[in-house]
């Protein structure tokens, strides 16, 4: 089995899609602007690409020409994804995309020859330790920057608080680190595993923090988050349906209200090949 059994829906990635593009670190992109190559075309394959959101969100932060290969193992995602990316880069300079269907955990430096830019966005989570090293070796291969964005870290504040809200996290984590026909999921582990591999093979490693800030203006997302948390936490330890059957409807109840302000906490990863010099401090 492969994460492919994990798949998202289109409609989750658009409920999202706003909230993911005011958590992450712009603070990265302006050091990745000083590293990428002016004047040239720049390469940039997104990895587990979805309907297309890092694209969107990059694509008319940077200047200068773009060809995004965009990689994922769901057609549905990469036909819309093709449709959806943004026609102009920041200085109005020509934006064009590929699309690429298949496994990214397979990819290999070939694959990625002649990158200047590897990103992904909500992905290292459903991975495991084999997979999250192979693509930190394939971007180190490729020898170019990689922007890897939005990784869960395993934080979540909720406001106000209840008792029962470290109880469901806790779950929820567990069943983030669960073990799926073989293969043992890293979640919120997978971007500190990026981060030392990045920096044993030399790499400049830049971390920021990229949270999820959720309040009534997001009430549709948080309803929807927390439904899916607490039913993960659910599958995880059996004996929590029972414990959460009042606290469930009553916290989502909250949340479609706009009554629930929620923090989810994520970190983004800004690797810099061994020859690149970086302008700001590194955190690893
Ligand atoms: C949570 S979604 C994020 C999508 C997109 N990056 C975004 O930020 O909206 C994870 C994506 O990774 C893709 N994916 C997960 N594992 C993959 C794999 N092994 N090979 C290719 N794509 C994969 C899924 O199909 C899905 O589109």
């Amino acid at each position: 089995m492969t994460t492919a059994a994990l798949g998202v829906s289109p409609a989750w990635l658009a409920l999202r899609e706003p909230a993911d593009s005011a958590a992450r670190a712009g603070e990265l992109v302006d050091e990745l602007t000083r590293q990428l190559p002016a004047g040239a075309t720049a390469v940039i394959h997104d990895l587990g690409c979805g309907t297309g959101s890092m694209a969107r969100w990059l694509a008319p932060r940077l200047a200068g020409p773009q060809h995004w290969i965009l990689h994922d193992q769901d057609a549905d995602l990469l036909a819309r994804a093709a449709v959806s990316a943004p026609a102009r880069a920041l200085d109005g300079s020509a934006v064009t995309v590929e699309t690429r269907c298949g496994d990214l955990t397979r990819l290999t430096g070939p694959d990625v020859a002649g990158a200047s830019l590897i990103t992904t966005s909500a992905v290292l989570d459903v991975l495991t330790a084999d997979e999250v090293e192979r693509i930190v070796a394939t971007c180190v291969a490729a020898g170019c920057p990689a922007l890897l964005t939005l990784s869960v870290i395993g934080r979540v504040e909720l406001t106000p608080s209840d008792p029962l809200d470290d109880i469901v996290a806790e779950a929820f984590n567990s069943h983030q680190r669960r073990t799926v026909a073989g293969r043992r999921l890293l979640g919120p582990d997978a971007v500190a595993l990026a981060a030392d591999r990045f920096a044993n093979a030399g790499s400049s490693v830049l971390l920021r923090p990229s949270p999820w800030h959720l309040d009534a203006q997001h009430a549709a997302l948080a309803a929807e988050w927390f439904t899916g948390w607490v039913e993960a936490a659910c599958a995880q330890r059996a004996d929590l349906s029972t414990v959460t059957r009042s606290y469930a409807p009553r916290r989502r109840a909250e949340a479609a209200a706009g009554q629930l302000r929620i923090i989810v906490e994520h970190q983004d990863l800004l690797a810099l090949p061994p020859a690149a010099g970086v302008s700001v401090g590194t955190t690893t």
